[in-house]
């Protein structure tokens, strides 16, 4: 565990239980690339709400603007008009520190190429973003291992990585976006390094977790097959985003 041995750092920002129906808001959002002397529009006045408590799965083709949406939602990256608002809060008058701040309490990502640390076990995976958030190691390993069982990895704890599937790292991935207890997890092409048996049932363990821990997803996906019948879908094609609302 020498890498999960530095002191924990208290953050400014305490929890909080936020009551609103929707996680964010867009409001004529815009979002530009400067390329080579011109000017290319990524995002075109994008307004959409993100519902609290489901899945909402942002679809489109590639290069239709996802990832630049996604980079927004969670303060990456900043539009240039419109406004973003996050569990009530105008993110765009946040400085980086209160940004990454907000970030680490209360968004979890999950990510195309899994992004874990390879010398760290499944356990010491899971455990890492808690080192912000000022709990005893023991308090750390029951997190972790609890969420760890959730997403059916009990016996895997003390495996290191390079000892599991792609499968199994994606919910090693999963465990850690919601370790923290999020309010939102951010998904971006969760499933596009996996077959697609195991993207199914990525994609049908994010919809228990969802259940489970009453936490919001936002899911980027161009592959249409992974939609799933509930849930909320936002459809993107050539950064124009329409908010098409429930699936069910
Ligand atoms: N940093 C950047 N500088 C310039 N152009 C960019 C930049 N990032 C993205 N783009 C362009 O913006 C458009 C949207 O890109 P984005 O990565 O958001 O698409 P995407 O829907 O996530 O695609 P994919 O499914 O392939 O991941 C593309 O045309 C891309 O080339
Ligand atoms: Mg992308």
């Amino acid at each position: 565990m020498n890498d999960l041995s530095q002191p924990a750092i208290k953050l400014p920002i305490a929890p909080q239980k936020y009551v609103d129906e929707n996680i964010a808001v867009f409001r004529g959002v815009v979002k530009k690339y400067n390329m080579d002397g011109y000017q290319f529009t990524a995002i075109k006045d994008a307004n959409c709400a993100i519902p609290r408590g489901e899945i909402t799965y942002v679809y489109g083709p590639s290069g239709s603007g996802k990832t630049t949406f996604l980079n927004m939602l969670s303060m990456l990256d900043k539009p240039d008009a419109g406004e973003i608002s996050l569990l009530g809060k105008d993110v765009l008058t946040m400085s980086d520190n209160e940004a990454a701040d907000f970030r680490s309490r209360h968004i979890g990502f999950i990510f195309q190429s899994f992004n874990l640390i390879p010398v760290l076990s499944v356990r010491e995976n899971v455990e890492f973003p808690l080192l912000r958030h000022g709990l005893s190691r023991k308090e750390r390993r029951e997190k972790a291992e609890h969420y760890l069982e959730a997403v059916g990895l009990k016996d895997y704890l003390g495996r290191r990585l390079g000892a599991i599937s792609g499968g199994q790292r994606q919910r090693v991935a999963i465990a850690r976006a919601l370790v923290t207890t999020p309010s939102l997890v951010i998904a971006d092409e969760p499933t596009a390094n996996l077959d697609s048996a195991t993207s199914d049932e990525i994609m049908n363990l994010m919809l228990e977790m969802r259940r489970k821990f009453d936490t919001s997803f936002v899911i980027c996906t161009h592959n249409e097959n992974l939609l799933r019948d509930t849930g909320r879908l936002i459809h993107i094609v050539d950064g124009e985003l329409q908010d098409i609302g429930g699936l069910q």
